[in-house]
């Protein structure tokens, strides 16, 4: 039998625990799966790696200096240590110089309880600091309606930035200035003007970016979460509702989740507003005299029950006719249907999930014999040529968008 070299995977040892990975794997990755975390600020799976924070320094055998493993792919037998003395001190140093200048603002920073900084600094750092000089202060600046952004916080990882131009493609962030002093701004005198899909929000390690339509409302431990869809379009993108005394003070979503694979748009990360907006009908309302009135459920129930049997015996179950909205879920557009069927006793019942893009049904059922999709989103992302008719995708579907911008990027698709 030939001797044949696997060339698809590779063997690390990284802190005594010896593994195998697919060749390429970045260090940092591969010690997550050993179950090692190494501290990290730059370094995001969604984007390329940047090696600018220098947080996630490792010794690797055989290697003279530290190296980052945010950018060092594992070399087959690499044997990697990330807790030993030299590379602690080397953590240290980078949050000594980190913190230096940042204004240790935790107790009104919204990032409180869930930053980067604050858990490496707990991990790593003395209470004291050996620099005495004064800190750098950046001026204010109105940001957008939706954002905040309070750059003394700032780490310059430029995570906000690179996911701004990587994964949405929109580039509006930019790094301005240079060194200690380098500050992310946008483009213009006027506000932010992006597509607001709250991903540098979602991405930014420390408080430096955030959401203001829950400022200053909670800390994480106070928060219940609840995993759902998001049922604004047909991406379906899972997310992570996040309430505070049954009011939604957030919505995220997480890498490697659901179809969406951590990223949203503005409707599923600022859209959640609408649930307590005022102009929501939170109760169910009766028309007497022309005039709708509030009512219980119970009279409500009532009133629909006594008016349905009488006009069904007036007028015969044919008479009736059921519209659901297709933004209910299944199981609810099932009882409906079951609804008008058995207890009403007609067929006329409709939604907007059919009518609302009927024509496109009709002209997929002609072309592939179903009206459902047949490609993942893997598929579109590897798509070599898409044809687009009549849609701005973005819009409409705007992770099925990112999908077909990364096709674009990826492999210059058409
Ligand atoms: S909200 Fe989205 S589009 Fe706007 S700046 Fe942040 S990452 Fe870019
Ligand atoms: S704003 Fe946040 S994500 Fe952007 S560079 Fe600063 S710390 Fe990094
Ligand atoms: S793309 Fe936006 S609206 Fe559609 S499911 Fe995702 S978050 Fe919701
Ligand atoms: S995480 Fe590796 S250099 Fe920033």
């Amino acid at each position: 039998m030939p001797n044949t070299i696997d060339t698809d995977t590779v063997r690390v040892t990284i802190d005594g625990q010896t593994l195998t990975v697919p060749t390429g794997t970045l260090v940092i990755e591969a010690a997550r799966q050993a179950g090692v975390m190494i501290p990290h600020f730059c370094y995001h799976p969604k984007l390329k790696p940047d090696a600018n924070c220098r947080m996630c320094l490792v010794e690797i055998e055989k290697v003279p200096k530290l190296q980052t493993s945010c950018s060092t792919p594992v070399a087959n037998g690499m044997v990697v240590r990330t807790a030993t003395t030299v590379v602690n001190d080397a953590h240290k140093s980078v949050l000594e110089f980190i913190l230096a200048n940042h204004p240790l603002d935790c107790p009104v920073c919204d990032q409180g309880g869930r930053c980067d900084l604050q858990d490496f600094s707990h991990q790593y750092t003395p209470t004291t600091s050996r620099f005495i000089e004064i800190k750098r202060v950046f001026q204010k600046e109105y940001f957008s309606p939706l954002i905040e952004k309070e750059m003394n916080r700032c780490v310059q990882c430029l995570r906000c930035v690179r996911y701004c131009d990587e994964v949405m493609d929109v580039k509006a962030l930019a790094p301005v200035g240079r060194g200690t002093m380098t500050e992310i701004k946008h483009f213009g005198s006027h506000e932010l003007d992006c597509e607001f899909c709250g991903g540098c929000v979602q991405i930014c390690p420390v408080g430096a970016i955030t959401s203001r339509l829950s400022m200053y409302e909670f800390r994480p431990w106070m928060l219940k979460r609840a995993d759902t869809i998001c049922t604004y379009c047909g991406d379906g993108c899972r997310i992570t509702i996040q309430a505070k005394a049954n009011q939604i003070i957030e919505v995220n979503s997480e890498y490697g989740v659901g179809r969406n694979n951590g990223d949203l748009c503005p409707r599923g990360f600022f859209g959640y507003h609408v649930s307590t907006h005022p102009d929501r009908i939170m109760q169910p309302m009766i028309r007497r005299n022309g005039v709708l009135v509030t009512a219980t459920w119970e009279e409500a129930l009532e009133y629909v029950a006594e008016t349905c049997i009488a006009l069904k015996l007036k007028h015969g179950p044919q008479a009736f006719a059921g519209l659901i909205t297709s933004r209910c879920t299944n199981e609810d557009l099932y009882v409906f249907q079951k609804f008008m069927r058995l207890v009403i006793g007609t067929n006329n019942i409709d939604s907007s999930a059919r009518y609302g893009q009927v024509n496109g049904v009709r002209a997929l059922r002609r072309v592939q014999g179903t009206h459902r999709w047949t490609v993942t989103f893997e598929d579109l992302s590897s798509a070599n040529a898409l044809l687009l008719v009549g849609t701005n995708v973005t819009e409409t579907n705007p992770i099925t968008g990112l999908r077909i911008k990364e096709a674009v990027k990826k492999h210059g698709a058409s």
